[in-house]
């Protein structure tokens, strides 16, 4: 997948998502926004609550979307033979599209009610996606090939070591700015903090990155290197500052990484759990869809 192609298959994920939930707010709105004793005199009641036809149903394609979207990415990851086609980012990326869209529309489920014991399979359901949220920005810490297997060490520094090369000698940066990058952002600087400590200098070097970038690029332009090189300059720096700080990381990302996974987990397992007895009371009850 080329990267057009690819801002395509992340851009209709965004798309289908947000059209989605928008359509589904807009034509509830009145209903969900009803104190809970006036909601049984909305003409809406019938189709939105969670028995109704459009809420049931929604219960039923959010679940089916969550179970596909995790079953689908671990028999990706565990069993590649089954699955031989596409990079394990992008599965990665259709877990994430399937598990975001799929606990809205059980949101829209249950009518924005959470009450009895289905309710722990709703918090768990939050906080699966919270800690997801947190499992791709640590994930994205960890140099990968495009294939999504992990880089060691060894092979960072040498692309770390190419691109100051590459500024040496075929844009001539001054060896000043050169030993201001390397002693201002080495990697030996990460390497001896705590995992939770280096996370929050990430957030925090997000935001200084582009004071620091600026910086750096007067003093270049100071010394008469304009326009496209320039640019072009300041690109290769932006990558070698940012490989430092994760080659200096890797190994408490590594670490952080295998913490949040014992996280992420349970909370799916216990959500699972919850759900399937919730589906089996409300069939014992009952409650039909359309079939
Ligand atoms: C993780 C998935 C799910 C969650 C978190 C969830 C959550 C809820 C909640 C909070 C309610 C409202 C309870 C109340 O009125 O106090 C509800 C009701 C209901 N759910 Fe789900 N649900 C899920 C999946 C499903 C599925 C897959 C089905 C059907 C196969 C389903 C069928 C129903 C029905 C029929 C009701 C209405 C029960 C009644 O009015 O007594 N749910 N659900
Ligand atoms: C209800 C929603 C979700 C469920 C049930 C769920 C479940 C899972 C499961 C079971 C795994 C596999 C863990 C393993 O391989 O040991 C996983 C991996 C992962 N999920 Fe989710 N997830 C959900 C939502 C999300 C969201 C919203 C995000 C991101 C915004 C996310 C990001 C990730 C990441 C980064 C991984 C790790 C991939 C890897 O290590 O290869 N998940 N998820």
């Amino acid at each position: 997948m080329n990267k057009n192609l690819h801002a395509i298959y992340v851009g209709l994920f965004f798309l289908v998502g947000v059209s989605i939930t928008v359509l589904l707010a807009v034509d509830g709105f009145k209903y969900y926004n009803l104190p809970i004793e006036q909601r049984f005199f909305s003409s809406q009641h019938t189709i939105l609550k969670p028995s109704g036809f459009i809420g049931h149903g929604l219960g039923i394609f959010g679940t089916l979307m969550m179970i596909f979207g995790v079953a689908i990415y671990m028999i990706r990851k565990r069993t590649p033979k089954l699955l031989n086609f596409g990079y394990l980012k992008y599965w990665l990326e259709f877990h994430i599209f399937l598990c975001t869209l799929g606990p809205i529309l059980v949101l829209y489920h249950t009518a924005f009610k959470f009450g009895g014991l289905v309710s722990v399979s709703f918090w768990s359901m939050v906080a699966v996606v919270l800690s997801g949220v947190v499992g791709r920005f640590i994930y994205l810490q960890i140099p990968r090939t495009i294939q999504g297997q992990e880089v060691n060490i060894n092979e960072l520094s040498e692309i770390s070591d190419d691109l100051t090369y590459k500024l040496k000698k075929q844009y001539n940066v001054d060896d000043s700015i050169i030993n201001q990058i390397e002693n201002i952002f080495s990697s030996n600087k990460y390497s001896a903090k705590s995992a939770g400590y280096n996370f929050l200098i990430v957030i925090k070097e997000y935001f200084g990155l582009k004071v620091n970038l600026a910086k750096l690029k007067k003093q270049i332009s100071s010394k008469g290197t304009k326009g496209k090189q320039l640019k072009e300059i300041i690109k290769i720096i932006k990558s070698k500052i940012i490989l430092n700080r994760r080659i200096g990381m890797l190994r408490s990302m590594q670490k952080l990484f295998r913490y949040w996974h014992i996280i992420h987990l349970p909370f799916a397992i216990t959500m699972l759990v919850i759900m399937l007895v919730h589906v089996a009371v409300t069939i014992i009850l009952g409650y039909k869809w359309i079939f």
